[in-house]
Formats: C-alpha cells, structure tokens, sequence
C-alpha cells in the first residue's frame, strides 16, 4: 500500500492531480489536505467537498493564525517584492508545514503538490518538504501538462471543476492578496477586463467622498482600527472590505520569476495597501534618516528571500532581529485618506517622534539659526574645490 498526501487548493491542477496520482503514478491512496489560510470561505468549503469526493481521505486545517502572524512581521518590513505585496509567497512555507504534519500522522510515502515547473510556488513548497525528509511528486511539473489538457481531462472523467476554457484564470487567494494570471492575460498588451478583478471597485465607480481611516500601530504592528482594537485577522478583513469599495490595491506589474521567467501578474491587495503606506508613515515620524536609509535595504533582502522562499536562511532570522530593533518605538497611530484607489497618509502622531516642531518652526527661536553658518561653510567644501581645480584644466 502506497500512501501520497496530496496540498489540495481544490483547484483545476490540484483536482486533476488526484486522479493522476492514482493513474499515472500507482498510489493506493490519495490524502487530501486543504490548508486555511484565510481565501473565501467557501473556497475552503468547496475544496473540503471536492477532496472527500474525489481522495480517500480529506483534512481541512486552519493555519490562519500563523499566517496572520507572518502577515504582522511583513508589515514591520513593508514587505514588497517588485511591486508584489508577497501573498502567497509567504503563505506557502506555512501551508507546506501543515501539509508535512499530515503526511507524518499518515506515514506518507510522499507528498505531492500541483505546482508547474514555471512558477515559485514549486521552490517554496519543495523546500519545506525536502527539509523533512519526504519524497516529492509534482504531476503537473513531471507530466509536463497544460491548463487546456487538464480542462479536457476533467471533461472527459466528469470531474467538476471551477474553471472553464473561457475564464480560464489561474487564481491564488488568501487573506492578504488575490493573484490573477494565465489566460488572455498573458499578452501584456492586453488590458485586464473588470472581470478579472473580485475584491476592488473600478476606482471610477469608488465613493465620490473620500473616507479617513484612522490606523494604530504597536511595535510596528497595526493593532487598532478607527479607535477599535482588534486582532490582526479582523482589521485586515474590514480593511480589505474598506479598501476594496475605494478601488485601493490594485497591481498589473511585470514580475521577475526566481526561475528568470518573467511574468504577467495582476493582483487586488486594499489591506495591505493601506498597512503598508501607513506604517511606512509612522516610521518616517520616528526611526532616524539612517535607520530609513539602512532599513530599506533589509527590506529589500527581506522581500526577496520570502519571494524565493528562503524563509529558512539564518540571514532571514538575522534581517529579522534587526527589523524587530527598530520596531521597538513604532507606536502611534497615522490617519489615512482612501480616495478613487488612492491611499493618501494625512496625520501621524506617535510619543517617540523625532520630528520636533519646536526647533523646525518657522515661528519659533529655540534653535539659534546663526549656528547654522559655521555648518553652511564646510558644506559641499570639496565639490568647491572640484570645481576651482578643474577650471585650471
Ligand atoms: N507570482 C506570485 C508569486 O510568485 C503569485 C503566484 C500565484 N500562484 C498561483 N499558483 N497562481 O507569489
């Protein structure tokens, strides 16, 4: 008896992996698990009546806790990879753990995932699984398949399945972002239709009056909305809901895939739009010009070794103590203004602010401006003397 566990998103690749794991590969058995991770609920629903349909056995497991945990740490690094707020790169690690602990409470002799070979989704998920030890399949990937083949696979073994050869998206979801590839959407020439976009209102048909949302913020995570406290989980749902009605969060960007293919990719993300202008806001009140400076670059480290799904590197937990430091005195609150898909900061206030209108007023002589001579005299000193010499030349 052959037994394979199998990350089961419910989706056109996954769905048709089930047969062909038996089919094509031999198992005995095929175990399903679908991993919460905050996507439309009855996308989880429909997933969990798929699997126990079509697998031998079915798990539904929430891991929206460790996801919005993950979440509260991107937003400390303003996590953002060429545009790309990082959604499912960041939530693949976790499925992937999710699916590793089934696959050991069922002495799995493998784990299969419906990834292709021309994605990261593959990276990421491998990575996990490698680490433990388990054998990897990866149908779509080996057998070399296409979205078109699947469609008429299915067909012809009435499968149902939620796509059609129409709109025939590729669609990862889950609490922080909506992907939308594939299709007529690769022609990067080609203009997204409406259809294409689910969480975000065409910013022309966005309220005429702009809203203002009050965000407060504690060691760099946001923990209040408009006064409210709340957990994490809860303020990204109502911002995803406030955002998504002002047609905030809306990408349509060119991608560079880890492979080097590059990528057409659009996606809908209103939250986390809106935590991440904010939070860069509050930072620019309180960390130094250096610590701005410095800190981007650990930014930009950071966002690329979770795009890569590299997670695991020690430089990841090294990036991270640093951002952890500095998180220290992120507390305040900033208030936002959502306006025809914009996201505009208009107020900050924070107790551990370096900006001191005191010493910067114009009305105000605490600072005596006469010091400012001695400093004006040596600045830019050598590019005066560059000039002075080059003149002789
Ligand atoms: N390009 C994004 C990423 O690499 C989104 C991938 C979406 N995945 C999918 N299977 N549709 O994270």
């Amino acid at each position: 008896m052959s037994k394979v566990v199998l990350s089961y998103s419910g989706g056109l690749d996954t769905t048709v992996a089930i047969f062909l794991l038996k089919e094509r590969y031999g198992f005995d058995e095929v175990v399903t698990v679908t991993v919460d991770i905050g996507q439309p609920e009855e996308d989880v629903r429909e997933a969990e009546e798929r699997g126990k349909k079509y697998a031998d056995k079915h798990y539904t497991i929430d891991a929206k806790r460790e996801f919005v945990n993950a979440l509260m740490q991107l937003i400390k690094a303003n996590g953002e990879y060429e545009g790309y707020v990082l959604g499912t790169a960041l939530a693949r690690p976790i499925i992937a753990e999710k699916v590793v602990e089934v696959a050991k409470k069922e002495n799995a002799d493998a784990i299969a995932h419906g990834c292709t070979g021309k994605g990261n989704d593959q990276l990421r998920f491998e990575n996990v699984f490698y680490q433990h030890g388990f054998k990897v399949v990866a149908p779509m990937r080996e057998l070399n398949l296409t979205r078109e083949w699947e469609i008429e696979y299915a067909k012809e073994k009435g499968i149902e399945i939620p796509v059609t050869k129409e709109k025939p998206y590729s669609i990862d979801e889950n609490l922080w972002s909506r992907s939308i590839e594939g299709g007529k959407l690769e022609d990067p020439t080609f203009i997204p239709p409406e259809d294409v976009w689910e969480w975000t209102k065409n910013p022309k048909d966005a309220p005429d009056e702009p809203e203002i949302v009050k965000i407060d913020f504690e060691k760099g995570v946001p923990i209040a909305l408009n006064d409210e406290e709340m957990d994490g989980l809860e303020l990204i749902r109502r911002l995803n809901e406030i955002g998504g009605r002002h047609g905030v969060g809306r990408t349509d960007i060119i991608e560079d895939r880890v492979l080097g293919l590059k990528s057409r990719e659009c996606y809908e993300h209103p939250a986390a739009t809106i935590l991440i202008t904010a939070h860069r806001d509050l930072e620019r009140l309180v960390l130094s010009r250096r610590e701005l400076k410095f800190k981007r670059f650990v930014e930009e480290e950071w966002a690329e070794l979770v795009y890569y799904g590299l997670t695991n590197d020690p430089l990841f937990d090294a990036l991270n103590a640093f951002i952890d430091k500095t998180q220290e005195r992120v507390n305040g609150w900033v208030k936002v203004k959502l306006f025809k898909g914009n996201v505009t900061p208009v107020a900050r206030y924070s107790e551990y602010s370096l900006y001191k209108p005191e010493l910067t007023s114009f009305d105000t002589t605490l600072v005596d401006q006469r010091f400012a001579e001695g400093f004006s005299r040596f600045h830019g000193l050598q590019g005066r003397i560059y000039r002075e010499v080059m003149k002789r030349y």
